[in-house]
């Protein structure tokens, strides 16, 4: 009697974490600021850590527009490489669960479609294809940039 009253204590606690989890992965950890913008409220170490990545992907993006421009697909696939999912795939949990849902969709299809930039380039597609799809991948960093800030907590 007394182990199952522990058992069902221990599993109603486990659901109550998995929804805490759960709720912050959706909502991550935001706050209301004035101007347009929400805020995503990160520790230091991980507010410059996310910036790191941005600034990657401008890199990745000169880099992509450079090897077009020279018509080197060699240049434009390594460029695009550097912020695919792999450069995405080493973030901690904590972090993770801070990135309100949207940011997080947002931010992995811009990886994502940095991985087919990288594909389309190996493959020898025309450059136009590329570049058509660099411009629409553009795009998600406008929106995203329109929606969040960054602050440190
Ligand atoms: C999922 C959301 C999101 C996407 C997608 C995104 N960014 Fe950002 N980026 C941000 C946020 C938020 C900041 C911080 C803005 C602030 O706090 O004012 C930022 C900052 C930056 C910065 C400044 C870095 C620094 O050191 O201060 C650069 C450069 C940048 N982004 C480039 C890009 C480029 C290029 C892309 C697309 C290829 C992109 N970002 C896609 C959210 C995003």
């Amino acid at each position: 009697m007394k182990t199952s009253k522990l058992a069902s204590f221990a599993i109603i606690l486990w659901i109550v974490s998995a929804a805490v989890f759960g709720w912050f992965f959706i909502k991550g950890n935001t706050a209301a600021v004035e101007g347009q913008r929400n805020a995503i409220m990160l520790q230091p170490a991980e507010r410059e850590l996310v910036l790191m990545e941005m600034r990657g992907l401008l890199g990745s993006t000169q880099g992509i527009l450079a090897g077009l421009d020279k018509k080197d697909m060699a240049e434009v696939a390594q460029a695009a490489r550097a912020s695919g999912m792999g450069s995405a795939a080493d973030v901690n949990p904590a972090l993770m669960a801070k990135l309100p849902m949207s940011f997080k969709e947002l931010g992995m299809s811009v990886h994502r479609a940095m991985d087919e930039i990288a594909q389309d380039a190996a493959s020898g597609k025309p450059a136009a294809d590329i570049l058509n799809k660099l411009s629409n991948t553009l795009s998600s960093c406008v929106a995203c940039h329109a929606a969040w800030q960054l602050k440190s907590e």
